[in-house]
């Protein structure tokens, strides 16, 4: 398998560089080969080639099996306008590759149930995955403009009946391996474009008689999520609201640094951790490279097809949760037993917890 590794801004590269090691472990382990190759992407790369999507960068993604991005942006580059931002970059490298589906799933994990704000009788159990439509809605529609003259601007949401129908059946077929539940989330009373969301979502259900499909407006979804976050299976929803929403989910688990993603249904996956380069905290050791783990886990599942050993990485991430080890941005509330580590030391724990997990099933399978 061939992986392209764009680590790009800010806090990226040092979780990336925990996620890739992950990677390196479980090839050695089950005799795979993995081959890397970097690249730069976002403000590293307008650093360095004056663009935040290097055509050398490109052409290495569209060869790869898998893209494993780390996070682009950053303070020194917010003054550009959009087209020529880091974040710029990570749009076109999107709807270059070509998957629509982006899976953003926000477990709580009962080691860390002490640790979310929300309390622990809220989160118990709560697994939600959470699939964003990717390639559509305002971040790409057209027109779009500022103008400095009129001093207006405006974006457009816009979505085909098609775009919406190929999401939705990603959503309703993951739907089926789960719990078998959609919710869907619009703003079917005000927009059009969310007219046209929930019929065609409605649509594509009725292919679907074995999973209860149920709409919601965003706005009450986004209360619904944290009042009774167990209530959801898989939620569906445009480009926006589904940004919007999984970093409020963060909050379930306890942690932005906690969620992984998964881009499917194009020509390449793209594996990125929800979070961003996080300018406030890089440099500090204090960067959690769960998140980034736990996609390196969504890589070894959806492209690599090793079930066991994506299960293995995220035992590993529980093992070293319930040990007590935490990086600054999870240490919250009066739990006993809580032990500071830098994001070095959390990717060795993993290392460690992750090399354990696959001796005893080989053990197991040797018997
Ligand atoms: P952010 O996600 O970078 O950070 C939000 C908050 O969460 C910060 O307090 C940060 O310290 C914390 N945080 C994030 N990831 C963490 C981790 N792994 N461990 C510990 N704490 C973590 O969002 P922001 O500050 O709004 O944006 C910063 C930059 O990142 C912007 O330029 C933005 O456009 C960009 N961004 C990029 C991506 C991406 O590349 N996929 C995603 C989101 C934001
Ligand atoms: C994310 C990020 C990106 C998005 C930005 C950096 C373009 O916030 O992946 O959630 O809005 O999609
Ligand atoms: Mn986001």
């Amino acid at each position: 398998m061939k992986v392209a590794v764009l680590a790009g801004d800010g806090i990226g590269p040092e979780v990336t560089h925990q996620a890739v090691a992950i990677l390196r472990t479980i090839a050695d382990l089950g005799g795979y080969e993995f081959h890397f190759a970097s690249a730069l992407i976002g403000g590293a790369a307008i650093r360095e080639a004056g663009s935040p999507l290097p055509a050398e960068t490109l052409d290495l993604a569209l060869d790869s099996d898998a893209v494993l991005l780390g996070a682009v942006g950053g303070n020194e580059w917010n003054a550009l306008p959009p087209d020529r931002r880091p974040e710029a970059g990570l749009l076109q490298l999107r709807q270059a590759l070509g998957g629509y589906a982006n899976l953003r799933p926000s477990i709580a994990y009962p080691s860390l149930a002490d640790n979310s704000p929300l309390r622990a009788g809220v989160t118990a159990g709560t697994d939600i995955l959470f699939v964003r439509e990717l390639l559509g809605g305002l971040y790409f529609g057209e027109p779009r403009a500022w103008d400095k003259s009129a001093d207006a601007a405006w974006n457009t949401m816009r979505y085909t009946r098609g775009e919406v129908q190929r999401v939705a059946r990603v959503a309703f077929e993951l739907a089926r391996k789960r719990r078998k539940k959609v919710t869907s989330v619009d703003k079917a009373n005000v927009l059009e474009v969310s007219q046209l969301w929930r019929d065609a979502v409605t649509q594509v259900g009725k292919d679907f008689p074995d999973v209860t499909l149920e709409h919601q407006y965003v706005d009450a979804c986004a209360m619904h999520i944290m009042n009774t976050p167990r209530n959801f299976d898989v939620v569906v929803t445009e480009n926006l609201f589904g940004d919007i929403l999984s970093d409020e989910a963060a909050v379930i688990t306890g942690s932005l640094g906690m969620l992984p993603s998964a881009t499917i249904g194009g020509a390449v996956n793209l594996y990125e951790p929800v979070h961003g380069s996080a300018p406030d905290i890089a440099g500090t050791g204090k960067a959690n490279p769960l998140g980034a783990i736990l996609t390196a886990a969504m890589l070894l599942r959806h492209t690599a097809g090793l079930e066991q050993d994506a299960q293995a990485v995220e035992t590993a991430v529980n093992r070293v949760l319930e040990q007590g080890y935490r990086t600054a941005d999870l240490i919250r509330g009066s739990r006993t037993g809580q032990q500071a580590v830098t994001t070095r030391e959390m990717g060795e724990l993993l290392h460690g917890a992750v090399n354990e997990m696959i001796d005893r099933r080989n053990a197991m399978h040797a018997v």
